[in-house]
């Protein structure tokens, strides 16, 4: 079979596409013939041993896929060769066929393709957590989100906005901004151009917002920290414009705020039952065409690592997915 390998850690030109023997599953594990792949930012990270799971060189990168299983190790009862599933992991999808844990291996809704299937779940259910679980997001409040053009940030904007928030979209482009608009944002800032805290004031007439959705960090977390409303909350999502940054405790004093952290992978494993909830309610929206993930190209097997390239070069607007 053909995979995309990660040999020596390093950028996605170092990526060789190889052919490899075909895996045999495990007890627990399930082989699945992979149909497509959407990446997140962490598979960038993965392959510069930048993340914190390392899988053992050498490895396909590729966490999140949809396929067909092709056969199930011991004890593996809930899928059965020829389900169509979706699956997520530390790694693994950028190959032709993928060993999956079965607990990361669930049935696709009757009726959604592969591409949804594959371009979910893992930006969806990490917004959906972290609004409804960890922000404790209201109908009638302001919800901020920056990076809201990349995967993770375009699924908060139209989350919000579902669950009844007045969105505000930062971006790094009016094309992005566009798109956020589209998904549901009422107001777009364009911080690569404008005054992030400024905008805020005007937008909410000096109040500032009860939620802000962070999955960039670096120059941006603390003008916006600074742009809570009283008890605002603060949701730690992750870092890809590259400094995790330091924070003056005194700024949640100020405003009886809450800093909050996000680990979605990690909430999936110690909160099964509630995961699983979630998982259902994403799906059920999914399929009445109240959430559909925006995906701005697709690209062949041989093409992931430009695909990557394009997602550390802020190119992707949504998801990008390689189709098998
Ligand atoms: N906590 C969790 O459970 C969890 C789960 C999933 C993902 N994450 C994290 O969330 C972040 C976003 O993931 P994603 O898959 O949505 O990524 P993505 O699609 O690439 O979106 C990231 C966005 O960040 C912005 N950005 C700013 N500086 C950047 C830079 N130097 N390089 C790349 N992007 C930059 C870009 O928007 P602009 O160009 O508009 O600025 C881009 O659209 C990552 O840090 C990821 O690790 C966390």
């Amino acid at each position: 079979m053909k995979a995309i390998l990660c040999r020596a850690y390093g950028l996605p030109d170092t990526l060789t596409l190889e052919d490899i023997p075909s895996p045999v599953p495990g007890p627990g594990e399930v082989l699945i013939q992979t149909k497509a792949c959407s990446l997140n930012f962490p598979d960038t990270l993965t392959i510069r041993n930048m993340y914190q799971f390392k899988p053992p060189l050498p490895f396909s990168p590729g966490s999140e896929s949809s396929g067909i299983v092709t056969s199930v190790g011991e004890g593996v009862k809930h899928v059965k060769p020829g389900d169509r599933v979706f699956t997520f992991g530390s790694h693994g999808g950028l190959a032709e066929e993928r060993i999956s844990d079965a607990r990361t291996t669930i049935p696709l809704p009757k009726g959604m393709d592969f591409i949804t299937g594959a371009s979910t779940m893992y930006a969806y259910g990490t917004s959906y957590h972290a609004l409804k679980d960890r922000g404790q997001l209201q109908p009638g409040e302001t919800l901020l989100v920056l990076g809201a053009a990349g995967g993770v940030g375009l699924a908060a904007v139209e989350l919000g906005d579902m669950m009844g928030a007045t969105v505000i979209a930062a971006a790094s482009s009016d094309e992005k901004l566009a798109v956020c608009n589209e998904k549901g944002a009422t107001y777009m800032i364009n911080y690569t151009k404008e005054d992030l805290r400024e905008r805020i004031k005007d937008i909410t007439q000096g109040k500032g917002v009860d939620v802000i959705y962070d999955p960039v960090g670096d120059k941006w977390a603390e003008p916006a920290i600074r742009s809570l409303a009283w008890r605002g909350r603060y949701l730690v999502v992750g870092f890809a414009g590259g400094e995790i940054p330091k924070i003056p405790l005194n700024l949640a004093l100020l405003k009886g705020s809450s800093l909050v952290g996000v680990f979605w992978g990690m909430f999936t494993q110690k909160e099964a039952a509630l995961s699983q909830q979630n998982m259902q309610d994403i799906a059920i929206w999914a399929m009445e065409g109240k959430i559909s993930p925006y995906i701005s190209k697709h690209y062949t097997l041989a093409e992931a690592p430009q695909a990557l390239t394009d997602m550390m070069e802020r190119k992707v607007i949504g998801k990008a997915v390689v189709v098998l």
